[in-house]
């Protein structure tokens, strides 16, 4: 059986970020899953520069941009993580999604988890990268992983403290992986009529 590509888009590149944290966490549990194939693709080390002109445009591709989009593009599904910043997700991860072409993410269905310092789990970042993912041509599950007070949540070293989190990150990655699975399915149905 081939497995569902579906990495893990990490939005943050601020020093001791604890969306880290979050991010490997998940990472952990995906590589436990036997129909996932999965990676980390982190901002903070692809370090992609501000957008000057579109991909398109530019007469020679820095790699790390290539591999950026190709890794998308490759992707069944994709699991975003996002640190909630003045409302909104981070500057880093407006950058890197605006270098995708306009329907790179074409029937692709995109988990969001948002993390936050506060009680409201980073739900207006949620509603706001949730169009920018439309725009991509993705398809954003309904499905929520909203962490609030993430410094209770993970420990300092990044051991899970609190356990209730891990039951509803199991059941966000099986609906995940159910739209994922279900898009495979139907591509290839398209490809052989
Ligand atoms: C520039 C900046 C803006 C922030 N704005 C918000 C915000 O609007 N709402 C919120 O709940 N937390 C906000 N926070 C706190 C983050 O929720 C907190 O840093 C959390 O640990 C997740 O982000 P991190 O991965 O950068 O650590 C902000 C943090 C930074 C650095």
């Amino acid at each position: 059986m081939t497995k569902l590509s579906i990495p893990i888009l990490l939005g943050s590149c601020r020093n001791g970020r604890k969306s880290l944290k979050v991010a490997q966490f998940i990472l952990g549990e995906l590589l436990q899953n036997n129909c996932i194939q999965t990676e980390l693709i982190d901002l903070g080390e692809y370090k992609l520069f501000m957008l000057e002109e579109r991909l398109k445009e530019m007469e020679e591709t820095p790699p790390n941009l290539l591999r950026f989009c190709s890794k998308l593009g490759e992707a069944d599904g994709i699991l975003i993580v996002t640190p909630e910043y003045k409302n909104g997700y981070p500057g880093v991860l407006k950058n890197a999604l605006d270098y995708l072409e306009p329907q790179a993410l074409k029937h692709k269905p995109i988990g969001i988890c948002t993390v936050s310092s506060g009680g409201f789990g980073g739900l207006d970042c949620l509603a706001q990268l949730r169009l920018v993912c439309l725009a991509l041509g993705g398809l954003p599950i309904p499905d929520k992983l909203p962490i609030s007070y993430i410094q209770e949540v993970f420990d300092e070293d990044g051991k899970l403290c609190d356990l209730g989190f891990k039951t509803k990150l199991e059941s966000f990655i099986n609906e995940l992986v159910w739209y994922s699975e279900a898009m495979v399915n139907q591509k290839q149905l398209s490809n052989t009529n």
